[in-house]
C-alpha cells in the first residue's frame, strides 16, 4: 500500500499540530475522513437534501432513493441476506442500547442469565446492566487470560446457565484481541441463546460477513470507519428483527396511531423513528467504497506491517520498561496498542506527546472492567491506521523516550 498516496486523500493530515506534524494516532477513537467522504456528504446536501419517506416530491424521493441505496452498500459489506436487515443508526452504542432494550421488552424475563466478557467497551456492557438493574436480569463476564485472550473455559462454564444472550466483542479496543465469534456463537446457539456482537474495532479493518460470523446482531459505527459521527449500522436477523418490539417511538416507525392503540411498520423503519442521518448514511456508503478501492487484503498486510514494527521497537527500544498489553503476536491482534511506560502515568504520556505533535489516547478506554481485571487504572493506547507510516511509529517512539528520560527512568545505554 502506498501510505504517502494515501494520505493525500485526508485532508486534515496536512495540519500541523504545534507547529510539528500532525502524527495522528488514535483512530480507534475516530478515523480521519478521505476527501471523498467529505464530498459525498456535501454533495447530499449540496444537490439531494430532502425528507426522506414522506415527500411526494421529486427531491423526496432522489433523497429517499439515495437512502435506500446506502442501506444496500452497508448490506453488502456486511454480507446481509437483504437491505432490510440493516438499521441505521447513530452507531454501536445506540445500535447495543436497541439490541439491549428490545431484548429486554420483548424476550428476557427476570432471572434470565445475559453473558458478557471483561474485556468490552462500556457501550457493551451498560445496556445489559440496565436490564441487571430495572430488570432482575443477571449479567455474567468471561474472563481472559494473561495474554488478554478470552478464556473460552469460562465462557463454556457460563453457557451450563443456559444464558438467554452472550454479547462479545470482535475485537478488543484495548488489547487488540481478536475473538472467536464464529465458535463463540455456535457454542452459544447451542445452549439457545442470541448473539450479539460489537463490531466497533473490527469493521474499519476487515470485511463483516453476518453469515460467517454466525451472530444474530452485529453493530458498528461509521465514525471509526472512515465515515463521518452519527451514523452507524446495526445487522440483525430478519425473523428477529420481525418479532422484537421497537426501540424508540416517534415518527415514520407507525403504520397507525390511535389513542388506543398503535401498530408499528416492517423493518427497518420500525426501528428508524424519526428524521436519520442521511447525508452521514452516504457518506458512510462513500467511506466503504474508500475501503473496498485500497482492498481488504493491503490494508490487513499494511496493519501487520505497523503491528509488528511497533512491537519490535518497543521491545528494542524499551526493554523491560514499556509494556504492550494483549496477544504479544502481531497475527493474533488488530487495530490497537496499549502500553504502560514504567514510572509514567498514562495522562502524562498523552500530553507530552502531544506537544510533539503525537495524538494518542491515555485513560480507561471506556473499558473500566477490563482496567480492573488488568489491575491498573488507566492505559495509553495508540491506534494506527491505514494513514499511518512506520516512519510515525518511531516518532511516537521518540517522542515516549523523551518521556522516559523526564521521569528519570531513560534508557540504560
Ligand atoms: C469496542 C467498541 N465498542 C463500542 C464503541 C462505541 O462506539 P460509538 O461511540 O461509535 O457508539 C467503541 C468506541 O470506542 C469501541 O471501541
Amino acid at each position: 500500500m502506498d501510505v504517502a498516496r494515501v494520505r493525500k486523500d485526508f485532508p486534515i493530515l496536512a495540519r500541523p499540530q504545534h507547529g510539528k506534524p500532525l502524527v495522528y494516532l488514535d483512530s480507534a477513537a475516530t478515523s480521519q475522513k478521505p476527501s471523498s467522504v467529505l464530498a459525498a456528504e456535501t454533495g447530499y446536501y449540496e444537490s439531494a437534501n430532502a425528507n426522506v419517506r414522506r415527500g411526494v416530491y421529486a427531491l423526496s424521493v432522489a433523497a429517499t432513493d439515495a437512502y435506500e441505496a446506502a442501506r444496500a452498500r452497508v448490506a453488502r459489506f456486511l454480507h446481509a441476506s437483504a437491505p432490510e436487515e440493516v438499521i441505521f443508526l447513530r452507531g454501536t452504542t445506540e445500535a447495543i442500547n436497541l439490541v439491549a432494550t428490545s431484548l429486554g421488552r420483548g424476550r428476557l424475563k427476570p432471572g434470565d442469565h445475559v453473558v458478557t466478557t471483561v474485556m468490552e467497551h462500556h457501550s457493551n456492557i451498560v445496556p445489559w446492566h440496565f436490564l441487571r438493574t430495572y430488570q432482575g436480569v443477571h449479567l455474567d463476564f468471561v474472563d481472559i487470560d494473561d495474554e488478554g485472550r478470552l478464556r473460552m473455559d469460562g465462557l463454556e462454564a457460563l453457557l451450563a446457565k443456559r444464558p438467554k444472550v452472550v454479547t462479545v466483542t470482535h475485537v478488543s479496543n484495548v488489547l487488540g484481541t481478536v475473538n472467536p465469534v464464529r465458535e463463540i456463537a455456535e457454542r452459544a446457539h447451542a445452549v439457545g441463546a442470541l448473539v450479539v456482537v460489537d463490531a466497533a474495532q473490527s469493521a474499519p479493518h476487515r470485511p463483516i460477513d453476518v453469515q460467517q460470523l454466525g451472530a444474530d446482531f452485529v453493530a458498528f459505527s461509521g465514525h471509526k470507519t472512515l465515515g463521518p459521527m452519527g451514523i452507524g449500522a446495526l445487522w440483525g436477523r430478519h425473523d428477529l428483527l420481525d418479532e422484537l418490539p421497537p426501540y424508540l417511538g416517534g415518527g415514520e416507525m407507525i403504520r397507525d396511531v390511535h389513542q388506543d392503540r398503535i401498530s408499528y411498520c416492517e423493518v427497518p423503519a420500525k426501528f428508524e423513528a424519526g428524521t436519520p442521518n442521511v447525508g452521514g448514511a452516504i457518506a458512510l456508503s462513500a467511506a466503504l467504497d474508500y475501503l473496498e478501492g485500497i482492498g481488504w487484503g493491503e490494508l490487513a498486510a499494511h496493519e501487520r506491517r505497523l503491528q509488528e514494527h511497533a512491537l519490535r521497537v518497543a521491545e528494542e527500544r524499551f526493554p523491560g520498561q514499556l509494556r504492550i498489553y494483549g496477544p504479544p503476536r502481531a497475527a493474533d491482534r488488530e487495530a490497537v496498542l496499549a502500553f504502560s511506560l514504567q514510572g509514567a502515568h498514562p495522562h502524562d504520556i498523552a500530553s507530552l506527546l502531544d506537544e510533539d505533535g503525537v495524538c494518542v489516547r491515555a485513560g480507561h478506554h471506556c473499558a473500566q472492567p477490563l482496567m480492573e481485571r488488568l489491575g491498573v487504572t488507566a492505559l495509553t493506547r495508540a491506534s494506527p491506521y491505514l494513514y499511518n507510516s512506520t516512519e510515525e511509529l518511531d516518532l511516537m517512539f521518540d517522542s515516549l523516550e523523551r518521556v522516559a528520560r523526564l521521569f528519570g527512568r531513560g534508557r540504560a545505554s
